[in-house]
């Protein structure tokens, strides 16, 4: 088995350090980030650190890279307080994986990427219509890391799905959705239907259900 140790990574040449490091987190959910500047102007953007922070109340956490540069996602999110989360469908990496590349202010990666730019119930920020399954979200706070990342948690306000995604129990057929999942920073992939094995007690040896 290889050992990498602390004094390794540091030494690894950047792009390799990334690529591993990226990597490390194991598999994680793909999501566009829409939000809406206060001119109207929408933006749209890849994201695979979206995490579950709590549900009652509902809240999911995302993190954002250092705010040196300007970066639309942030500064949208901040001004209006909303954003949404759409689940990335494997039909639709691609498209997703270009919202990634840095367009210019003018330029919406909505029309530039493909996507349909949809408001709902008067929410402020626009979802994706091509999305299985999709998120409103209000920011409740952020806290800086200290790398320069911060980490911006909301509270969830709005959930549309496709009727199949939702199982009678309220878990989540994402499969059948068709979602897709990240590794790295450029990964995309199709998953297989998961072994389910019900709530864990001590003395119960889990079994699939
Ligand atoms: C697979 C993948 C995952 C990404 N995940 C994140 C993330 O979790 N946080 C982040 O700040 N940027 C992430 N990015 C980078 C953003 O998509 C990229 O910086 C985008 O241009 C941000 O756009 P904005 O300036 O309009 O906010 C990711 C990029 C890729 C390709």
């Amino acid at each position: 088995m290889r050992h990498l140790t602390a004094a390794d990574i540091k030494n690894f040449e950047r792009i390799y350090r990334l690529n591993l490091i990226n990597g490390l987190p194991g598999f994680k959910p793909a999501n566009l980030i829409g939000t809406a500047a206060p001119d109207g102007a929408t933006n749209l953007a890849v994201f695979s650190s979206v995490l579950h922070l709590g549900s009652d109340p509902a809240l999911l956490g995302l993190v954002t890279r250092p705010t040196t540069v300007p970066r639309h996602t942030y500064q949208n999110l901040k001004s209006s307080g909303c954003y949404t989360l759409n689940h990335v469908p494997v039909a639709l990496t691609a498209q997703a994986h270009y919202t990634s590349a840095d367009f210019p202010d003018a330029v919406s990666e909505f029309d530039e990427c493909g996507f349909t730019a949809e408001y709902r119930d008067d929410f402020p920020a626009p979802y994706v219509a091509e999305s299985p399954l999709s998120i409103g979200m209000r920011w409740l706070e952020e806290h800086a890391i200290s790398n320069g990342t911060v980490l911006i948690v909301g509270t969830v306000e709005h959930v549309y799905l496709r009727e199949e995604g939702l199982r009678e129990d309220g878990t989540l057929d994402l499969v059948a959705l068709g979602d897709s999942c990240i590794t790295g920073l450029d990964g995309y992939h199709e998953v297989l239907p998961p072994v389910r094995y019900g709530y864990a007690r001590p003395g119960q040896k889990p079994v699939a259900q």
